[in-house]
């Protein structure tokens, strides 16, 4: 760490690279350092792009003693043992959701933060939206009053193409799912953070249109119980013709709050009001369903490093959505309701 910049290596040079190295070369407190990736073309693009150093070799580029923080931008499957190896050679992580293929891994990576000086963080950039930063307000607030209930419907269109652009999407040893652990993740995310905590879930998943493209689900639904004794309800699916606004409701003895995509409604008698509206991810260059909060994110992270605050999204943090995901998969093949696994020292 030098003159309050942190020095970054980039892990994984594919699409979700580019919205790290934008940001990065938008934040005064970040220099790109490093880049690594097994594709020698994406490598020297990055090269190109960033002036930054080339590692085909990850450990090498842990290990070269010039990086403060590594981004771990590679397949699920990777994201547990890249952290963990980097947290254990007192490297700051920030990886990219989901933050392992399944809670046995992620319950090791809060256990080498915690046995680390540095810090572990996961990317869920929604959660720094501003209509959703306005909802927790409210909800935090009190003004919404107690929660009666939640649903979320996330109907996306994947392809077998989209599917075939990278080997490891799709199965269970490498991806750990399929819609529910890369699509939702970031929707099933927000219910716990604004909503709270969930206990169990009753859940079934199935492949319907991708039957011959994935080994894994295309369509999922699910009931769960909060903590609190609300319940709620989920219906996902990447069979649908377009990637249509995800929407997540909460239900309040207040009032009806409607999260769709980045913008929030408070529904009165049914009629929605716009009352908060997000940044346009569109606007800033971005995939619409990945949203505009990876800029926000990235500079919380890099301004707690820097300053010795506290990030929100640590691995205790982030271990919920996957702890459902898991549930569900589990629920699933059991058919039975099956409670979520906790991490451990909350
Ligand atoms: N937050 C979001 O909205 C969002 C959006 C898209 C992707 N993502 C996440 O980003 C991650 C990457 O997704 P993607 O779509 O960019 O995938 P991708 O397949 O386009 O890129 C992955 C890259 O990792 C590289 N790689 C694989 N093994 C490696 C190794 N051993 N060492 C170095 N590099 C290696 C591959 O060559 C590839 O270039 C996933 O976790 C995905 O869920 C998040």
């Amino acid at each position: 760490m030098q003159n309050n910049v942190l020095r970054a290596g980039i892990i994984g040079l594919g699409s979700i690279s580019r919205v790290h190295v934008d940001a990065l070369e938008k934040l005064e407190s970040a220099e790109i350092r490093a880049v690594c990736d097994i594709d020698g073309e994406k490598l020297e693009k990055a090269v190109r792009e960033t002036g930054a150093k080339a590692y085909s070799d990850w450990r090498e580029l842990v290990n070269a003693g010039d990086v403060d923080i590594v981004h771990v931008l590679t397949p699920h499957y990777l994201h547990a043992p890249m952290s963990i190896y980097a947290l254990g050679r007192g490297k700051h992580v920030l990886t990219e959701k989901p933050m392992a293929t399944s809670t046995a891994d992620a319950l090791k990576m809060i256990e080498a933060a915690d046995s680390s000086a540095s810090t572990l963080n996961v990317i869920f950039q929604n959660r720094y939206n501003d209509s959703t930063q306005e909802l927790k307000r409210i909800i935090d607030s009190g003004e919404a009053g107690r929660l009666i209930g939640a649903r979320a419907v996330i109907c996306w269109h994947r392809t077998s193409e989209y599917y075939a652009q990278a080997d490891w999407r799709g199965k269970k040893a490498t991806e750990g799912g399929a819609l529910l652990i890369n699509q939702c993740i970031h929707t099933l995310d927000l219910i716990s953070y604004l909503c709270g905590p969930i206990k169990r879930v009753s859940g079934r998943v199935s492949t319907g249109l991708l039957k011959d493209a994935i080994e894994c689900e295309d369509n999922a639904h699910a009931v769960f119980e909060f903590e609190s004794g609300q319940t709620g309800v989920i219906f996902a699916s990447n069979n649908f013709c377009v990637d249509a606004p995800v929407m997540l409701e909460c239900v309040f003895e207040n009032g009806v709050y409607q999260l769709w995509a980045e913008k929030l409604f408070r529904l009165v008698d049914g009629v929605p009001t716009l009352i908060a509206r997000g940044s346009d991810a569109k606007e800033l260059g971005v995939k619409s369903y990945w949203g505009a909060g990876h800029l926000a994110q990235i500079k919380d992270v890099y301004d707690c490093i820097l300053t010795g605050r506290r990030f929100s999204i640590d691995g205790r943090s982030a271990f919920g959505a996957l702890a459902l995901i898991e549930a569900i998969y589990k629920s699933s093949e059991t058919g039975a309701w099956e409670e979520l696994v906790k991490p451990t020292g909350e």
